[in-house]
């Protein structure tokens, strides 16, 4: 075993949680798996709210929910029409409600910025453009995400299309195509939620020891993670195989067949499994977390919180198999939908995102290119349509599952291979264990202006709110960023110049670089930490730029016309 240095103080001795694990443990007998009710209306309102819910019979566990004890509906949504969603706090404290996955403009997207106060209601609209798939909205306010997740404010989305619905699957909703979302949870002994990385408890859709009847077919379950830190190695207790025909973003081009499937915390994936025949018999879907190196939440590191979960494996989720319906698909299609990734040869650009620290799961300080999140603070600028490689380089300690807002992108490689089958498809999450080097392409095509950025972060929740998260724009460069001024209290000018261009700062500068429509980077000067200063912009062509002035806190992007 690998053993790992950390400066932090060793939480795993927590006395009430080692007392109360017990509570996980009590209730053996098998309940009938929730399936949160499947909704398709031109409006929804989601209604976030505080409630009382038993997981266990007669114990009571103070939740939120979205118009539900806990979790909330799923919003089936179609490619092609306008998603309207109210999303009413009815809180005591601040929340935000995000369409994890959607191809929404940074207005829409319900990150930290748009912040829903208690008592208000926001109103989101937005055309839906995702292909079909399995997608999910969860709260995102700033240091609030963990808890208010953890609480339940979470919910399935469901997007239909027509290149969908020419495939032989199963949808029929709660039948043969069950969402099944799966998290951990601890409760303490006056039965309430205790709010840390793991939990000693399975919960699926909400459901402790949960079953299911499913018919004796091909059937289709929605896999989520949304648990707070944990990684699922998800297989059947007998070792069978099952195909996967989508992840995050969409289907694949055809199914990937497997017999296990990690899944990070926001990950998706959508499986077949051929229970043609079964009928009378019963499989048992398992997390095999023994398998998990010591780098992944979830295994059983010794200087990590620890878990009765932790480095086990254990039951998800028991599958009873019944009588097939009557019109059954009863085969797996061999294929699914071609793959239109973006050309590498199309990237402007490729940057790098390096993750740096040390520390344990749900406590770690963890950062991106040294930076930790600032919410006036824009870190990158991207010109709106254009294509960029990046490089998640993991140089800490443990394994993250990176997230970016606003696109959905494609695994070019793993350390250099090209990835597993089930991975080659548009992702929103990807697990960077340490010392790996995660390479993926995405096209920016949603525009998002200062105001309201788009997020790119760790989505081990713990994490996330300890501030691992850092944020982009994406603009018509010749357009759309803010002329002579920056969101974080910089100016310059004049602007347009001939060549001589003042700039001001709130926070010190450390150097400066002129980005062109295209993105790429065409000046750049060192600034010794001033906060004031002239830049010679004379041997730069004429045209629209952005000047970034990149400082401790990140960059600024403010838009320059040169004459
Ligand atoms: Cu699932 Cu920033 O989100
Ligand atoms: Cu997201
Ligand atoms: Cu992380």
């Amino acid at each position: 075993m690998e053993s790992f240095a950390t400066d932090l103080p060793d939480m795993r001795l927590l006395p009430t949680l080692l007392a109360l694990a017990l509570l996980g443990h009590t209730a053996h007998a098998q309940n009938p798996l929730a399936i949160p009710p499947a909704l398709d209306q031109d409006t929804f309102d989601l209604v976030v709210d505080e409630h009382v819910h038993q997981f266990f019979p007669g114990v009571n566990t103070n939740t939120y929910g979205a118009s539900a004890e806990y979790l909330g509906p799923t919003l089936i949504l179609h490619r092609g029409d306008t998603a309207n969603i109210r999303v009413h706090n009815q809180l005591a404290q601040i929340t935000s409600m995000h369409w994890h996955g959607m191809h929404v403009p940074g207005e829409q997207d319900g990150g930290p910025q748009r912040i829903i106060d208690p008592g208000t209601v926001w109103h989101a609209t937005y055309p839906v453009k995702n292909p079909a798939g399995t997608y999910w909205y969860h709260p995102h306010p700033h240091e609030l995400t963990a808890e208010q997740a953890n609480m339940g404010v979470a919910g399935f989305i469901i997007v239909r299309d027509e290149e969908e619905a020419q495939l032989a699957l199963p949808r029929t909703y709660g039948v043969d195509d069950l969402p099944v979302v799966v998290q951990d949870r601890s409760f303490v002994a006056n039965g309430n939620f205790f709010f840390g990385p793991y939990g000693n408890t399975v919960l699926v859709n909400g459901t402790p020891n949960p079953y299911v009847d499913c018919p004796a077919q091909v059937v289709r379950l929605r896999l989520l993670n949304g648990s707070n830190a944990r990684v699922y190695a998800l297989g059947f207790e007998d070792g069978r195989s099952f195909h996967v025909i989508a992840g995050d973003g969409g289907l694949l081009a055809a199914p990937a067949t497997t017999d296990r499937l990690w899944l990070s915390n926001g990950e998706r994936a959508e499986v077949l499994l051929d229970l043609t025949g079964l009928e009378g018999d019963s499989l048992l879907l398992m997390s095999f977390g023994s398998e998990l190196p010591q780098t992944v939440p979830g295994a059983n590191n010794m200087l990590w919180e620890s878990s009765t979960l932790n480095g086990i494996d254990f039951p998800v989720l028991r599958i009873r198999v019944t009588a097939p319906t009557p019109e059954a698909i009863t085969t797996i299609p061999a294929t699914l939908v071609p793959q239109t990734p973006p050309d590498i040869s199309e990237a402007v650009r490729t940057r790098t995102k390096l993750i740096t620290g040390n520390g344990m799961v749900g406590m770690g300080m963890f950062m991106i290119n040294g930076l930790m999140y600032d919410l006036g603070v824009i870190n990158d600028t991207m010109q709106l349509g254009s294509v960029e490689i990046w490089d998640i380089v993991n140089n800490s300690n443990m394994a993250h599952p990176m997230h970016i807002h606003g696109v959905s992108f494609h695994i070019l490689e793993r350390n250099g291979q090209a990835p597993p089958a089930w991975e080659q498809g548009p992702k929103d999450v990807v697990l960077v264990d340490r010392f790996e080097t995660v390479r993926v392409i995405m096209r920016f095509t949603e525009p998002s202006p200062p105001e309201w950025p788009f997020m790119y972060h760790c989505h081990n929740l713990m994490h996330e709110d300890n501030m691992m998260m850092l944020q982009y724009i994406v603009t018509d460069l010749s357009t759309g960023a803010p002329e002579g001024m920056g969101t974080a209290g910089s100016r310059v000018f004049p602007s347009p110049t001939t060549g001589q261009l003042t700039y001001e700062s709130a926070t010190p500068v450390q150097h400066a670089r002129l980005i062109d429509a295209l993105g790429r980077e065409v000046w750049k000067a060192g600034l010794q930490g001033a906060t004031t200063g002239t830049l010679d912009l004379g041997p730069v062509p004429a045209g629209t730029y952005v000047l970034l002035l990149h400082g401790a806190a990140g960059s600024t992007p403010v838009r320059v016309v040169k004459e």
